[in-house]
């Protein structure tokens, strides 16, 4: 991320926030691919200061003191809260999804001249498996970079009602991590390294030192996105335990999205042109990288599958924009509601347009989903 002090510039080009000109580019968004090196880590410098803060009045910000209320009173087990003794046979799921398509997966047009033209069942089998576990793995790593911003809250934010809340963030995050994990473990075929895309974001929002950065690209957008797509698949899933991990984490994901709106608004109450200019290019940046994450440009390589295949069958899939596009039906009205479309001529709203998600802006922002505003365990509420 560009960071440029300088209160009269312009908003910064496609090619300085996102490193090329057109956002879709699919040279350039097929090209980056999440790098296995083996290492069993990644470390990332963050330079924050961390915070005490001397005013210990619980409430002072009754909203989020009410959000910790609650969050305190749905915690769930992720070892014993879930049905783990479902049998998942992930081969036969993928031929049984295969059959009822009648057809090959992506259409006999689109895959015309392409390497899945010569594609049987075994391929396309082998394929959905694959995706499945790349997916899966993307939630999981998405996961730990929220467990790992909201403790870097807990740590920078001045607010004793913000770091009580973000205290009980971290450990719904450790049981997201712990739950992904063990069902790619147990019930999956393997494990994916990080996405690309997703790499470099996760990596700029936990290297800026400023708190509402973390808040903005954690809780409002890359949390914003999983709240959509953890939706989208416990709507398309027919296997019972996965189906019901999705809706207790989503149950979580709800309040903390709500969280990030709920503690923006009165920050960016209080900040000036140049400094909202520059988080509507964050919002941005962060937007277009987990649009362009979800290609599943790791699956393609690890298949042999040529950038330029990929990208025509990604490209002319009917479904697809529509896919991508429902992916934002969270971030959209919450950045509205921060204020975001319309600061600085509209900007934001133009780049929204751009990337065809401008007519999420009316619908209902995260502050007032079911979830968020929901008392008591999954259990309790008997969420299917
Ligand atoms: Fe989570
Ligand atoms: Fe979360």
């Amino acid at each position: 991320m560009a960071i440029i002090n300088d209160d009269e510039r312009d908003m910064l080009s496609n090619r300085e926030l996102i490193g090329r000109d057109e956002i879709n580019d699919y040279e350039a968004i097929f090209d980056l691919v999440g790098v296995d090196d083996g290492s069993s880590s990644h470390s990332v410098p963050d330079k924050c200061d961390a915070v005490f803060t001397w005013d210990y009045n619980k409430g002072a910000r009754p909203k989020l003191d009410k959000l910790y209320e609650k969050a305190k009173r749905s915690q769930w087990n992720g070892a014993t809260d879930l049905p783990w003794e479902t049998v998942v046979d992930q081969e036969a799921m993928a031929v049984k999804a295969y059959r009822e398509a009648g057809q090959r997966p992506l259409g006999e047009a689109l895959i015309a001249g392409t390497q899945f033209e010569k594609w049987g069942e075994k391929e396309w089998v082998a394929f959905d498996m694959e995706y499945q576990n790349w997916t899966l793995s993307q939630f999981m790593h998405g996961e730990q970079g929220a467990l790992l911003c909201t403790a870097k809250i807990v740590e920078t934010v001045p607010w004793i009602d913000a770091k009580y809340y973000a205290a009980t963030q971290v450990m719904d995050e450790a049981r997201h991590v712990e739950v992904f994990s063990r069902y790619l473990d147990t019930k999956l075929s393997g494990h994916y390294q990080m996405n690309g895309h997703l790499g470099l974001l996760l990596d700029d929002i936990v290297a800026d030192s400023r708190w509402d950065m973390t808040y903005l690209g954690m809780q409002i957008m890359v949390e914003g996105l999983a709240l959509a797509a953890f939706g989208f698949m416990h709507s398309m899933s027919q296997e019972p335990l996965l189906r019901q991990l999705l809706r207790y984490v989503m149950a979580d994901e709800a309040r903390h999205v709500a969280f990030g709106v709920l503690s923006l608004q009165e920050i960016y109450t209080d900040m000036s042109a140049p400094e909202i200019r520059e988080r509507q290019e964050f919002a941005f940046e962060a937007a277009l990288r987990m649009r362009d994450r979800m290609q599943g440009q790791e699956v393609w390589e690890r298949l042999g599958i040529s950038k330029a295949d990929a990208a025509q069958v990604t490209l002319m899939d009917p479904d697809r924009p529509v896919f991508q596009a429902a992916l934002f039906s969270k971030i959209v009205p919450n950045c509205k509601k921060l204020g975001l479309l319309d600061a600085a001529d509209g900007w934001l709203r133009t780049k929204f347009t751009e990337m065809g998600v401008i007519a999420f802006e009316d619908y209902e922002d995260t502050t007032l989903d079911l979830d968020a505003n929901a008392e008591g365990t999954p259990m309790e509420r008997a969420i299917v």
